[in-house]
């Protein structure tokens, strides 16, 4: 947790947030909170470097109709850690 904090507090005055962090928030995050079944740490680690998997899920997937592929793309290598 004080790991976390660090990080935002590093992010908010270092660098502007990753374009796919900003569409996760948006579109995903109400879904898939810490507490949920599949939070977003579950995904980062079973996605880890397969953002193509991600990719394919959201045009599969509910969640991801009404994405644009850009959107898709980004949330996407946001989650494999690309
Ligand atoms: C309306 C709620 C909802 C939203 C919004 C949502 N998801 Fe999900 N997502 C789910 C649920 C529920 C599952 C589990 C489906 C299952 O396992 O059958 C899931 C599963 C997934 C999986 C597969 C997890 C696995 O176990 O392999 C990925 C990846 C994923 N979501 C990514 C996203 C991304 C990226 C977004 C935003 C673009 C998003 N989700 C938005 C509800 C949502």
């Amino acid at each position: 947790m004080k790991g976390l904090l660090v990080y935002v507090f590093l992010l908010s005055i270092g660098f502007a947030k990753p374009e796919g962090q900003v569409v996760f928030e948006n579109s995903c995050l109400r879904c898939h909170q810490p507490d949920s079944k599949k939070p977003l740490s579950y995904l980062q680690k079973k996605y880890k470097g397969k953002a193509q998997e991600v990719v394919e899920l959201a045009k599969r997937c509910p969640w991801g109709r009404g994405l644009s592929d850009l959107e898709i793309e980004l949330v996407s290598r946001w989650i494999a850690g690309d």
